[in-house]
């Protein structure tokens, strides 16, 4: 019988997707590391996200992305919950590939406005009309992941279900 979790899984998707929920309820399944990208850049800048942002601005937080991507390679397969901006720098997909099978929870527009709400602890969320801007400049990135997932209807029990039946069927 194929094991769903043996390469490891990489969620991504837009800010508000359900990544880092949807990736503590893989951990329950498959006995594999569960991270979260941002809080392991926190951990090794020793500096929030906004504090990043706000003090070196977006380019060196995009590095530090890459940087820690690269640095959790030594632990891979893991249950990886990354930012929604990750898929925006093109060294940082072979290293996705690498961490796990990388999963994209496709969620809508309307839903996702609703979930970010007034967008506290996320920099680039201030702005309605750039953040749609960015949804729909990204949608394209998003899709070129190994599998699509309806992260919109379920809970994330649900969602987590859904990912590894299909990683299940797809490797029997
Ligand atoms: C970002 C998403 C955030 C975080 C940073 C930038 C983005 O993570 O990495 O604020 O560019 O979409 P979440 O997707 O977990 O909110």
């Amino acid at each position: 019988m194929s094991n769903p979790c043996k390469d490891g899984i990489v969620l991504i998707g837009f800010m508000g997707a359900g990544k880092s929920t949807v990736a503590v309820e893989l951990g329950h399944s498959c006995h594999l590391p569960v991270l979260d990208l941002d809080r392991e850049i926190e951990h090794f800048s020793g500096r929030s996200i906004p504090e990043i942002f706000a003090d070196s601005g977006e380019e060196a937080f995009r590095r530090s992305e890459t940087e820690v991507l690269r640095r959790l390679l030594d632990q891979a397969p893991l249950i990886l919950a990354t930012g929604g901006g990750v898929i925006g720098r093109s060294e940082n997909w072979p290293l996705l590939r690498q961490l796990g099978r990388v999963v994209y929870l496709r969620v809508s527009w309307e839903t996702l406005l609703v979930r970010i709400g007034a967008g506290e602890g996320r920099p680039l969320a201030g702005d309605r009309e750039c953040l749609q801007a960015l949804f729909e400049q990204r949608l394209p990135l998003y899709e070129k992941a190994d599998l699509v997932i309806d992260g919109e209807g379920g809970s994330p029990v649900s969602v987590a279900r859904d990912i590894l039946r299909t990683l299940y069927w797809e490797k029997a």
